[in-house]
């Protein structure tokens, strides 16, 4: 099927008043007003990681695409990158019209803690970028969550990132009340590392609630294709392993493509009692098709018209025919405890307890607003280590040294989505293994 700007254009002239409810956490769920919610999402970065673009700032590209989520039968859409400068009413208020929520990365490639110098790249300049965009988007009823970051922490010898990632977390938390912003969930979405899967999301989910996230997901490439079932997946280990975690949970990323077209028959099982208690659904990997054939659409040369390739077909089948479970899908509805602060392990678990206290300069949007959002253009805060400056907040533990200055050029993508890299990464890793049964 094709789909073009133009149809878009007009649902939105078309469209009335009516508004989203937002979505709430209760226990170990998610909720829209009295009934449980279930992401049936996907992960939207028309562009692909090497060429980012804010699909929210364009109708012309929203316009396109939005029409075609609808019609698959999408609740969810997340979105990697937006530019904060850049005006989004009108795409948001389409995804709202079509039943659309967003989940949106607060990183750019330009602002994110670096896998590098995490303390360093944690300063007033990030905060800055990451408050003005809460405070851009947080006026949207259709705004579902925040992720604070995105496979920040990706190997073992990068865990000391987690750190500075979750104190970012505890700073949304405290920006949005600071400035009475509506209470937006505020999660992280974990790469699917084997070694420490199990320790991030326990320490993402630990010490006081002001510093815990509200919510924790995860990319997930483990079920390849219809052989693949609940138990071969490792699904089913999961289940057990979230069983009692006391926040919501669900795959940010799925859909593994080592076996085209997908046949998508994970979605049986995510959305079935055998995992709804603990999880609430996943973003399917991704909306358009990139050089990682990945995609549920291919888009024109032009940009202006999108043709649904076969597995948006198969996508669009399953959902039809795998509603979601009635009553509340098993969920814990109580106030879940924290978890507990894992230890550190020498070479594989590095992340501190005891966060960071938040960079000084930045108090000061607590009080007055983290002024105008600067977006894609806005200064780096990946900032090579200074000599002898003193010009960061953070303590100075960090030891890499350059010779470049402060808010030079980027590192090549630090910690957005490095989902190509990662997923052939687990994908070779699983091969080399012969098999889920040891990659698990
Ligand atoms: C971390 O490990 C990865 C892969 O094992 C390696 O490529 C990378 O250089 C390591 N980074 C550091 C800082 O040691
Ligand atoms: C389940 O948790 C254990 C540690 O409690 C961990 O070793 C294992 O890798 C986890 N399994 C999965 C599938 O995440
Ligand atoms: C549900 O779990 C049971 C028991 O583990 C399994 O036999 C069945 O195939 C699963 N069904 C789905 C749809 O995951």
């Amino acid at each position: 099927m094709r789909f073009t700007t133009l149809a878009g254009l007009a649902t939105l002239a078309a469209s009335a008043a009516a508004e989203l409810t937002p979505i709430t956490i209760r226990g170990n769920a998610f909720f829209s007003g009295n009934s449980r919610f279930y992401v049936r999402g996907v992960d939207y970065q028309p562009g692909g990681a090497s060429d980012p673009k804010d699909p929210l700032a364009d109708t012309a590209i929203c316009g396109r695409d939005i029409p075609a989520m609808k019609e698959l039968g999408l609740n969810a859409v997340r979105v990697y990158i937006v530019d904060s400068a850049a005006d989004h009413d009108e795409c948001m208020k389409m995804l709202d019209d079509a039943g659309i929520y967003l989940i949106l990365d607060v990183n750019t490639p330009f602002h994110s803690i670096t896998r590098d110098n995490p303390s360093l790249s944690y300063n007033e300049v990030y905060l800055q970028h990451v408050f003005g965009t809460m405070d851009v988007f947080s006026k949207y009823p259709n705004l579902m969550a925040y992720f604070a970051g995105n496979e920040v922490v990706d190997n073992e010898n990068n865990t000391a990132a987690a750190t500075y990632v979750k104190a970012t977390v505890r700073d949304m938390k405290a920006y949005q009340k600071a400035r009475k912003l509506r209470a937006i969930p505020v999660g992280y979405s974990a790469a699917d590392v084997a070694q420490n899967r199990q320790l991030i999301a326990e320490y993402m989910n630990s010490g006081t609630k002001e510093e815990r996230v509200d919510f924790h997901a995860f990319n997930d490439y483990s079920w390849c294709g219809s052989a693949s079932s609940f138990q071969i997946s490792g699904y089913d280990q999961k289940v057990k392993n979230y069983t009692g975690y006391g926040i919501p949970t669900f795959l940010s990323e799925f859909g593994c493509n080592l076996n085209p077209p997908r046949t998508f028959t994970e979605i049986e099982s995510i959305y079935h009692t055998n995992m709804t208690g603990v999880f609430s659904g996943g973003l399917v990997f991704e909306w358009s098709q990139e050089p990682n054939n990945y995609g549920l659409v291919q888009v024109s040369k032009d940009l202006k018209t999108i043709d649904t390739l076969v597995d948006y077909d198969n996508l669009k089948t399953m959902y039809e025919n795998v509603p979601n479970p009635t009553g509340d899908g098993g969920a814990t509805l109580t106030d879940g405890s924290a978890s507990e602060c894992p230890s550190k392990i020498p070479g594989a678990w590095d992340a501190e307890c005891t966060l960071p206290n938040m960079p000084q300069k930045a108090e000061v949007y607590f009080n007055s607003g983290a002024g105008k959002a600067l977006g894609l253009d806005g200064p780096s805060n990946q900032w090579t280590e200074p000599s002898g400056t003193g010009t960061s907040d953070t303590p100075a533990t960090s030891t890499s040294s350059s010779s470049s200055s402060p808010n030079a050029a980027p590192l090549p993508m630090p910690s957005v989505n490095l989902m190509a890299i990662t997923s052939i990464a687990s994908i070779i890793f699983t091969g080399f293994l012969g098999g889920l049964a040891v990659f698990l």
